[in-house]
C-alpha cells in the first residue's frame, strides 16, 4: 500500500540520544546502538522500530536481556512491549557492507582489500545499519564510537566534533565523534579506510576556527585542490548572502567512485560521488568544473536548509531540495556569468522537469503519496522545486526575501518543519499572504499560459490578455488557476523599451514591471502607448509555465537582437528557432527560419558582440527532447533529422568560410585556463566545428582530428572527440582507442570514453552499446559507468536508442533485470527513460509497451523498480 501524506502522524515515541559503537570489517560488523527513549504520546502506542537486512543478535531494555516473547520482528519492524519513557534500549546486530551491492547503509567502495566503508542513509538507509525510528521527525543526539583494525582502517571518521581515538589491542585502534546538534537519522555517515586528506583552515564570520578537510584514495587526492577552493567560496557566501555560519568544529568531505546519487550532505561529513568532487584539467571539462563548484555549494548550504531546518516527512522533500537547489543556483549565478547559469538551468528545466510532468509519473513538487521514497529524488522536487522558490523570492524582493528567510531559519531551528512553515515564516516577515503559492506544490503538471495582445490606437492602450490551462495528469482531472507572476517589458519596434503605465496603478513603473495572473483568465492595460509594442514576457523565466505567446517571428529576431539581458536574448532566440523548427516540419511558410538564421548570422559577424559563451548558447536550438515536447506523436528519429537541418540551414546561412575563420581564431586562443574568458572561447569553438562539421564534414573532422591531438584540456580533447564519433568520421577509431588507452585508470575518464560512443549516429547506436556492455571495463555494479553507457544512450541520443525495430527498448529493458538485483535505485531511475512510450508514434509506441510490459512477468522486482514500472504503463 502506498504512503499517504494525510496519514502523517507525529511521532509517539522521540530518540533522545543515541549511542553507537562499530566494531567494523568488510564483511563482518558489529553494530551496538543505546537509544533513550522518551514518549510523546499519552497513548499505549508500541515501540516500534524499523530495520532491514539485520541480523539481531542481542535486544536488552533497561539493562535486561529480552527474550523472544518480548518483541516481534517481522515485515522490517522491530516491535518492542513494555518501554516507557526514559526506558533504554540497547541492540545489537551484524551486518555484511561487502555484500551490499545496493549502496544503501554501509557499504564498500572499491575492491575488498583495499576499497573503504561508507554510508549512505538517506532517506532510509539508516535502517540498513541498526534498529532506530528511520524518520526524519526524530532528532537525536549522536556518540559514535568507532573501532577497527589500525592497518586496514588507518581513518576513522563519522559526523559531529572527534571526542577521542586512541589505541587497542591486537592492532586495532578506536575514534569517537560527538555531534552537538541533534538530527535526524538520514544525516548520519561514517567512513573507514585508506584515505589521503588535504586541509585547511577556515575562520567563519563569527568567529569560530574550522579545520576543513577533503580526504580520497590516494591517487586522487591531488585534484581535490578545485573542491576545497569552492567550499571555501560557499561558506563565505552563504555568511554574506544569508547570515548563516558554519556550526562545527570539522568540517569532512570525503570522495568515491561507488555511489548513487550526486553527493550527500551528511551533518560534518559530506559524502561525494567523486564525480562531482575530483576536478583537474586533464580529465574535467569546464561544464564538470561548474558542477563540482555546484555540487559542493548545494551539500553544504543543506546545513541549514535541510540539516538544522530538516523535514518533518518525506513528503517535505523539496523543502529542503528545493531551497537548496535555488541557494546554489544563486551562489552559482554570483561566481559565474547570470545569464548563462539561467539559461543552463531553465534548459535543464524544460529538458529533464517539462517531460517528466507531462507524462506518466507526473507528480507535484510536494507529493500526496508513493511507495519508494527514493523514486521522489526527481527534477521536480529539485528543479522544479527551486522555481517555486524563485517565485517566492521574486515576489518578496531581495530584502524581503532575506527578511523570510531569516525568520525560516530562527523559528525552525532544530526543528523538523513542513512547506507550510517555509510559506509562513516568508510571509509573515513580510505581512504578505503567501499561501495562494502552495497551490503550486500540490498541483502536478506544467501551466501552459497564452498571451494576446491588442493594440487600441484610438485609445493609445496595450491590453494583454492572459490565460492559463495546465492539462490533467495521472490522479488530477481537474486544475485549478495558480498564481503566475510574470515579469515583462514593452519594445518599440526600434527595440526600445516603453515606460509602463498599467491600469491600477497611478504611477509609471518604470520598464519592467511584475504583474500576476491569478484566475484562468486577466487582462491588463498599459496606457500612453503610441505605437503597437512588443511585448517581452515571462522575463528571467519568472514562472515554470510552457508561453504560447503568438509572436510574430521578425518581432522574436527584434527581441533576440535588442533585449539587453542575455537570458532573454537566448529565450527570444530558443522560441525562434522552435518557430523555425515547425516551418521545416510542416512545409511552406519559411519566414520563421529565414529570421532565425538571419538574426543568428549577423550577431555572428557582429564584432561588437563580444560575448562568446551567449553566442555559443544563442547557436544552439532547443534539443531534441525538448522540440518532441512540442509534438502530439513523437518520431525521435524524425525530430532528429529535422534538428539536424534546421541547424544545417544555420551553418550554410553563416558559411563555412567563416565558420572555419572564427574557429582558427579560437583556436589561437587555446589554453587550459578556467576563467571566464578561456571558458568561453571553448564553449564557442565547439560550437563553430559543430555546425561546421553540419555543413563540411570532412573539413570539421580534419580540423576536429587535430584539435584532438593537441588538446591542453579534457574540454577541447572530448569536444573534438565528440563531433567525430557524432559525424562516424574515419578518425574516430584512433582518437578513441588512444583515449581509451591514455585513461584506462581514471574512472571518471573512461565514463566519458563509455558516453561519448553512444552518441553514434542512428542505427550504429545500438551494435556499440552491446560491445561496450560486454567490456571488461563495464560492470553493473557501478552506477556512474551504468549511466555513462545506458543512460547517455537513451537520454543524450534519442534517435538511436528508440530505434524503430524496438530492439533499444527490449535490450535496455533486459539490463533492468539485473541491474536491479543488484542497485534497485539505479535501475528504477533509469527505468525512467521510457516515461515517454506514450506519445511516441504507434509502431514504437507498441514496441515500448510490450518491453516494458514483459517486466511485470517473471521473478518480482524490487519496490522501486516495481513502482516506476506501474507507474510508466499507467492503465494501458
Ligand atoms: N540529499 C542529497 C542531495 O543533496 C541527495 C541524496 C539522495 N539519495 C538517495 N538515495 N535518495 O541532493
Ligand atoms: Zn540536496
Amino acid at each position: 500500500a502506498p504512503i499517504l501524506l494525510s496519514d502523517y502522524r507525529a511521532p509517539a515515541w522521540q530518540v533522545e540520544q543515541i549511542e553507537l559503537d562499530f566494531d567494523l570489517g568488510i564483511d563482518a560488523t558489529q553494530v551496538r546502538s543505546c537509544l533513550r527513549l522518551r514518549r510523546d504520546s499519552t497513548q499505549a502506542t508500541p515501540l516500534c522500530l524499523d530495520g532491514e537486512g539485520l541480523e539481531l543478535l542481542t535486544i536488552m531494555l533497561d539493562g535486561q536481556l529480552l527474550s523472544p516473547d518480548d518483541y516481534r520482528y517481522a515485515d522490517n519492524v522491530l516491535e518492542i512491549d513494555h518501554a516507557h519513557d526514559g526506558s533504554v534500549l540497547e541492540t545489537r546486530v551484524r551486518l555484511n557492507p561487502a555484500a551490499n551491492t545496493a549502496l544503501e547503509g554501509l557499504y564498500l567502495s572499491g575492491p575488498r582489500e583495499s576499497g573503504f566503508l561508507l554510508t549512505q542513509c538517506e532517506a532510509q538507509g539508516f535502517r540498513h545499519i541498526t534498529f532506530f525510528p528511520d524518520q526524519p521527525d526524530v532528532l537525536a543526539s549522536y556518540t559514535v564510537t568507532l573501532r577497527a583494525d589500525r592497518a586496514r582502517f588507518p581513518v576513522l571518521l563519522a559526523g559531529g566534533n572527534p571526542d577521542g581515538a586512541g589505541d587497542l589491542d591486537g592492532g586495532r585502534h578506536w575514534a569517537r565523534f560527538v555531534d552537538p546538534h541533534p538530527k535526524p537519522s538520514y544525516l548520519f555517515a561514517l567512513v573507514a579506510g585508506r584515505l589521503e586528506k588535504i586541509g585547511r583552515e577556515y575562520v567563519t564570520a563569527d568567529g569560530r576556527p574550522v579545520q576543513l578537510v577533503i580526504w580520497a584514495e590516494a591517487d586522487a587526492i591531488e585534484r581535490c585542490h578545485y573542491a576545497m577552493d569552492a567550499l571555501e567560496r560557499s561558506m563565505r557566501w552563504d555568511e554574506q548572502a544569508y547570515g548563516r555560519n558554519y556550526d562545527l568544529d570539522v568540517f569532512h568531505v570525503v570522495a568515491t567512485h561507488d555511489f548513487n546519487m550526486g553527493a550527500m550532505e551528511n551533518k560534518g561529513l559530506n559524502i561525494f560521488n567523486a564525480k562531482y568532487l575530483l576536478a583537474d584539467p586533464d580529465s574535467t571539462t569546464d561544464d564538470e568544473y561548474r558542477a563540482v563548484e555546484a555540487v559542493v555549494a548545494h551539500e553544504y548550504f543543506h546545513n541549514w536548509s535541510g540539516n538544522r531546518v530538516t523535514c518533518r516527512d518525506w513528503f517535505q522533500l523539496s523543502l529542503k531540495e528545493g531551497l537548496t537547489v535555488f541557494r546554489e543556483q544563486q551562489f552559482s549565478a554570483d561566481m559565474n556569468s547570470p545569464a548563462l547559469k539561467r539559461i543552463e538551468d531553465v534548459a535543464l528545466l524544460r529538458r529533464a522537469q517539462f517531460p517528466e510532468d507531462a507524462g506518466p509519473l507526473a507528480h507535484p513538487v510536494r507529493p500526496a503519496e508513493y511507495r519508494e521514497i527514493n523514486n521522489f529524488y526527481t527534477a521536480t522536487v529539485y528543479e522544479k522545486g527551486s522555481e517555486l522558490v524563485r517565485m517566492l523570492a521574486g515576489r518578496l524582493g531581495q530584502a524581503g526575501f532575506r527578511r523570510g528567510m531569516d525568520r525560516y531559519f530562527e523559528h525552525n531551528d532544530g526543528h523538523a518543519a513542513t512547506l507550510e512553515d517555509f510559506l509562513g515564516a516568508l510571509g509573515e516577515a513580510n505581512d504578505i499572504d503567501l499561501m495562494p503559492y502552495l497551490a503550486w506544490y500540490g498541483q502536478a503538471g506544467t501551466p501552459r499560459m497564452k498571451a494576446r495582445g491588442h493594440y487600441d490606437a484610438a485609445q493609445h492602450s496595450y491590453t494583454l490578455t492572459l490565460t492559463q490551462h495546465t492539462l490533467p495528469t495521472p490522479g488530477q482531472a481537474h486544475k485549478r488557476a495558480l498564481p503566475i507572476p510574470v515579469k515583462l517589458a514593452l519594445f518599440a519596434t526600434d527595440g526600445r523599451m516603453l515606460p509602463l503605465h498599467l491600469d491600477g496603478h497611478s504611477n509609471a513603473l518604470g520598464d519592467e514591471h511584475v504583474i500576476v495572473l491569478e484566475q484562468a483568465e486577466q487582462s491588463f492595460v498599459f496606457r500612453n502607448i503610441d505605437a503597437a509594442p512588443i511585448p517581452s514576457l515571462l522575463r528571467g523565466f519568472s514562472a515554470p509555465v510552457i508561453l504560447d505567446g503568438d509572436y510574430a517571428p521578425t518581432e522574436l529576431a527584434l527581441l533576440l537582437r535588442h533585449d539587453i539581458d542575455g537570458f532573454n536574448r537566448w529565450e527570444a532566440a530558443q522560441q525562434l528557432a522552435s518557430r523555425a523548427y515547425d516551418a521545416l516540419r510542416d512545409g511552406g511558410d519559411t519566414t520563421a527560419l529565414t529570421a532565425w538564421c538571419d538574426a543568428l548570422a549577423e550577431l555572428f559577424d557582429d564584432e561588437l558582440f563580444a560575448d562568446d559563451a551567449l553566442l555559443a548558447d544563442l547557436l544552439s536550438p532547443p534539443g531534441e527532447i525538448e522540440l518532441a515536447e512540442r509534438e502530439q506523436v513523437v518520431d525521435p528519429a524524425r525530430v532528429h533529422a529535422l534538428r539536424q537541418e534546421l541547424q544545417q540551414r544555420l551553418g550554410a546561412r553563416i558559411g563555412a568560410g567563416p565558420l572555419l575563420r572564427r574557429y582558427e581564431a579560437l583556436a589561437a586562443q587555446t589554453n587550459r585556463q578556467l576563467d571566464a574568458s578561456s571558458q568561453a572561447q571553448r564553449r564557442l569553438k565547439r560550437r563553430v566545428l559543430e555546425l561546421l562539421a553540419l555543413i563540411d564534414a570532412p573539413a570539421a573532422h580534419a580540423v576536429a582530428a587535430g584539435q584532438y591531438q593537441d588538446a591542453p584540456s579534457m574540454t577541447d580533447r572530448l569536444a573534438a572527440l565528440a563531433v567525430l564519433v557524432r559525424g562516424n568520421a574515419p578518425q574516430a577509431t584512433l582518437a578513441l582507442a588512444h583515449f581509451r588507452e591514455r585513461y584506462a585508470g581514471d574512472p571518471l575518464a573512461l565514463d566519458k570514453w563509455f558516453s561519448v560512443q553512444t552518441q553514434l549516429p542512428g542505427e550504429l547506436t545500438l551494435a556499440r552499446v552491446q560491445l561496450l556492455a560486454g567490456d571488461p571495463a563495464f560492470t553493473l555494479k557501478n552506477p556512474n559507468r551504468v549511466n555513462a553507457l545506458f543512460g547517455a544512450w537513451a537520454r543524450s541520443n534519442p534517435a538511436g536508442f528508440h530505434r524503430a525495430d524496438g530492439a533499444g527498448y527490449r535490450w535496455l529493458v533486459q539490463q533492468l533485470r539485473p541491474l536491479d538485483a543488484l542497485n534497485p535505485q539505479v535501475a528504477a531511475r533509469l527505468a525512467t527513460v521510457l516515461n515517454g512510450w506514450k506519445r511516441l508514434e504507434p509502431v514504437r509506441r507498441e514496441a515500448a509497451r510490450s518491453a516494458i510490459s514483459s517486466l511485470t512477468t517473471g521473478p518480482e522486482l524490487s519496490r522501486n523498480l516495481t513502482e516506476i514500472v506501474q507507474n510508466i504503463l499507467g492503465d494501458s
